[in-house]
């Protein structure tokens, strides 16, 4: 173990920017229920919430590098490091009289693949297998006339069916002839001359989802071309792979490594659905993000299987120590716009398919607080997308919390009376409070700040509503306040440090 974690070290340290090549983190036992490898721009603060799988254990934190200090009261270790490179420092977990010492491995870099998380546009939930250079062309025009891009929205990502029906005899990968007539180069080329970045679709096995060519066993040539193509990121997929973790680790690992060696700082994507927690080792496998569940559903209520808004927030809810800066948990493709006219969002719900205008402010409003990836899917030759739906996709209130350069995960404070209430901390010091009614009418919430660790610091605020982007009153020196939120909407404030 130790040669392997000494190998490890030094595979990192040839690797400045990703966690990538410790090749024994998946047999790693670990006392710890936290990211093991975190991420910072120099300079800006950065936090890292230590937790125990053990909750009685006692955790002390050893070696921090200057800047950084351990929080003892709120489990984090938290500051600003200016000097880029790749520290180490331990974690010590005690549990009665056991006690064993941790590395945690700590990059700080100018050049991180995503410091916050990606915004943009997949075309799966309701363009699936008509995805075309006319498409895309009309996404990127959409987001640039309705405003979206001015507002962070920048990625338009091709999902699955992109393919010919195999590669080219040189083993290259191709695309379907009809619909990108003059090749993926000529589609990236538009994407990046309308200043936003490129995504495309693969899977980690010989097949895709959908049945197309995979990766697996290509992935250096994919890799190879993906960077000719101008590819920024790789959505990676996990249909037709095997089960366990250590081969999702491998096989995600590889493609990790080859985009590196393709050198065009393509990001990696990881999407297996949560299944083998890939929190706890999709960063070590080079990736910048990886899904946290199945498929999203356009609908409140999932059927037996479906994910919909209830149940991402079962999935996310206990994962906040596990995202970071370069290292986010996703909890899949919005469903802004939808309104049930998708095609596989609408499969699997229980309450749908489409939601309220509270419902899908839900939706965008946690995927915020959680730093999730947002992913829009509409199809942009929908008649359905509302003035409503682009005043959404255009809060700047909402996106600067979810584009937050700390990257962390709101905790969930409280659960009771199907009120949820979520906490925030965001790099400047200020605070992000929300609070979402699972019930059928409309209830109170009172945010106790005695009760909230995240205002430990911030003794002088006023407060913003950062869904209605209106100050919102609350007297000096109160503490808390009280509001009423409707049945399955969600409200957020902003609390801002004076
Ligand atoms: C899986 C993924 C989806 C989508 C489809 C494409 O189901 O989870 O997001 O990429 O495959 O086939």
């Amino acid at each position: 173990m130790k040669l392997l974690s000494a190998i490890g070290a030094l595979l990192l340290a040839a690797l400045p920017v990703t966690a990538a090549s410790r090749s024994n983190i998946v047999t790693d036992s670990t006392a710890l229920a936290c990211a093991k490898a975190v991420f910072s721009l120099p300079s800006v603060r950065f936090m890292h919430k230590v937790r125990a799988k053990n909750p009685h254990a006692q955790i002390s934190v050893l070696n921090l590098p200057k800047g950084l200090k351990w929080n003892s009261k709120r489990q984090i270790v938290e500051g600003r490091v200016s000097k880029e490179g790749n520290y180490t420092y331990q974690v010590k977990v005690k549990e009665d009289v056991k006690q064993h010492t941790e590395d945690v491995y700590f990059t700080v870099s100018k050049d991180l693949q995503m410091p916050r998380p990606f915004m943009g546009w997949i075309s799966w939930n309701a363009v699936q297998s008509e995805v075309s250079e006319p498409i895309v062309k009309q996404v990127v025009d959409l987001f640039h006339e309705k405003g979206l891009y001015d507002c962070g929205w920048n990625y338009v990502a091709l999902d699955d069916w992109w393919h010919a029906a195999s590669r080219a005899s040189n083993g290259l990968p191709q695309p379907d002839a009809k619909r990108f007539p003059n090749g993926i180069a000529a589609v990236s080329k538009y994407v990046h001359d309308h200043g936003m970045k490129f995504g495309i679709y693969s899977d980690a096995a010989e097949t895709t989802c959908a049945g197309a060519f995979g990766s697996y066993g290509y992935e250096q040539i994919d890799a190879d071309q993906y960077a000719r193509w101008g590819v920024d990121l790789l959505k990676y997929d996990y249909c037709n792979a095997p089960v366990e973790k250590d081969s999702a680790f491998v096989r995600y690992k590889a493609m990790g490594d080859a985009l590196r060696k393709a050198g065009n700082g393509t990001r990696l994507y990881a999407c297996e659905w949560g299944d083998r927690q890939p929190w706890t080792w999709a960063a070590e496998a080079g990736s910048n993000c990886w899904r946290v569940s199945a498929d999203v559903r356009d609908c409140w209520n999932g059927a037996s299987g479906g994910e919909g808004v209830l149940q991402s927030i079962r999935d996310m809810k206990s994962l906040s120590a596990y995202t970071g800066v370069n290292r986010f948990n996703d909890a899949d493709m919005l469903c802004t716009a939808l309104h049930g006219t998708g095609k596989s969002s609408n499969d699997l719900c229980g309450t749908g398919p489409g939601m309220t205008m509270d419902e899908y402010t839900t939706q965008f409003a946690l995927w915020c607080m959680w730093s999730s990836p947002m992913a829009l899917s509409f199809d942009p030759r929908s008649q359905h997308i509302t003035e409503e739906d682009y005043a959404l996709m255009r809060n700047k209130e909402l996106i600067a919390i979810n584009q937050d350069p700390m990257g962390q995960q709101a905790d969930l404070i409280s659960e009771k009376d199907s009120l949820l209430v979520w906490a925030k901390d965001l790099e400047n010091g200020d605070v992000a409070l929300s609070a979402t009614n699972l019930n059928d009418s409309e209830q109170y919430v009172t945010f106790s700040f005695k009760q909230i660790p995240h205002m430990e610091a911030l003794k002088r605020f006023h407060v913003r509503d950062a869904i209605n982007q209106i100050d919102f009153p609350v007297e000096k020196g109160a503490d808390g306040f009280t509001v009423s939120v409707r049945s399955h909407a969600t409200v957020v404030f902003r609390l801002i440090k004076e």
